[in-house]
């Protein structure tokens, strides 16, 4: 019998040899908690399609930021749900805004844990699209000038990093004008440059009330049959100056987030969207597959595709089982 020169599985023997020839990490440092922000005290409300997910005001809102900070989780992502809704969208650049309130509480009480705020119109809007409409069309150029206000008043209300998340053409670098006019020239743009019109998104628009009155979103998302395009997609942002470039979803477009890894040197955020969330909680209860080994299997695959960071409704769970993971010494 000949002897096999390598044999693969020498290096798969104990936990010990796994764990020191393991290629990807997840780390807690590298999960980006999503936080839903709405109006009232003692709200507590769950969001139905994503179990362990809530809508929360404020009180509630630094109790969970809290906690995810202790457990080393660097930065939230706020998400608003305003009181009203009009064709403008006027609350998502109010100076009492929900996100706004939630920004500067949680720099107040909890300095230490970075606040990245959704930059969009979508939840804020009568119609519930991203941007103005005009004749049944969401118009470009004067959405992105009120994104630009939205963006410079979540940093003036103390957000770390914004986020936009709207796919207006030129957002970015209006942003990034904004800002420097403000003189936030410090702060950075995560920009949601890969964002595809995604059935994904389907639970996050029960949580966000966000879902587009008439018609969709397939007018300024991206088409999910399409890759190069995302290439195109992220060399604008960077051209116009974005600081972190975000693929979204992410457990169906690992492709992408590769081939954006591979073309571009920049952190690379992958959004592990409510659908992604939904469809792993509700086989998890049923008892159809193991939640805790899925978690981070599938998180684990999302950073191997060659995400930096991972936005994750998981990330308080996640942060749990690395925890235990540390001290027990398993895979
Ligand atoms: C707002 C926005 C959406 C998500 C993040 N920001 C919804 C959408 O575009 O319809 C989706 C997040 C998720 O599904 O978890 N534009």
């Amino acid at each position: 019998m000949p002897h096999p020169l390598y044999r693969p599985r020498r290096l798969r023997e104990s936990p010990l040899i796994r764990r020191m020839v393991r290629e990807t990490r997840l780390r807690v440092d590298d999960l980006i908690l999503p936080l839903f922000a709405v109006h009232g005290r003692g709200v507590r409300e769950a969001v139905s399609s994503m179990p362990g997910v809530f809508r929360l005001s404020l009180d509630e809102l630094l109790k969970d930021a809290k906690d995810a900070a202790s457990m080393g989780i660097p930065a939230i992502l706020l998400f608003g749900v305003p009181r009203a809704k009009d064709p403008r969208g006027s609350e998502a650049y109010a100076e009492d805004g929900i996100v706004q309130q939630a920004a500067r509480a949680v720099k107040e009480t909890i300095p230490d844990l970075l606040v990245i705020t959704d930059v969009c119109l979508c939840q804020y809007t009568s119609h519930g699209h991203c941007g103005i409409v005009e004749d049944g069309r969401v118009k470009n150029d004067a959405s992105v000038e009120l994104l630009a206000r939205v963006a410079v008043s979540h940093v003036e209300s103390g957000a770390d990093i914004v986020a936009p998340s709207d796919m207006m053409d030129g957002r970015v670098a209006a942003i990034r004008e904004a800002l420097d006019d403000a003189t936030y020239v410090d702060t950075p743009i995560m920009a949601y440059s890969a964002k595809y019109a995604s059935a994904f998104y389907g639970p996050f628009r029960e949580a966000a009330e966000s879902t587009p009155q008439f018609g969709d979103r397939r007018s300024y998302q991206m088409d999910p049959g399409n890759a190069t395009e995302a290439l195109r997609e992220v060399g604008l942002d960077v051209d116009e100056g974005a600081d972190i470039v975000m693929v979204k979803p992410a457990l169906a477009y690992l492709d992408v987030i590769a081939r954006v890894r591979q073309e571009f040197g920049l952190p690379l955020a992958a959004y592990s969207v409510s659908g992604e969330y939904a469809m792993i909680k509700a086989a998890g209860r049923l008892g159809w597959l193991d939640e805790e080994r899925v978690v981070l299997e599938a998180l684990t695959a999302i950073r191997r595709a060659g995400a930096d960071l991972v936005i994750t409704y998981f990330a308080r769970e996640a942060a749990r089982l690395l925890e235990r993971q540390r001290f027990s010494g398993l895979p």
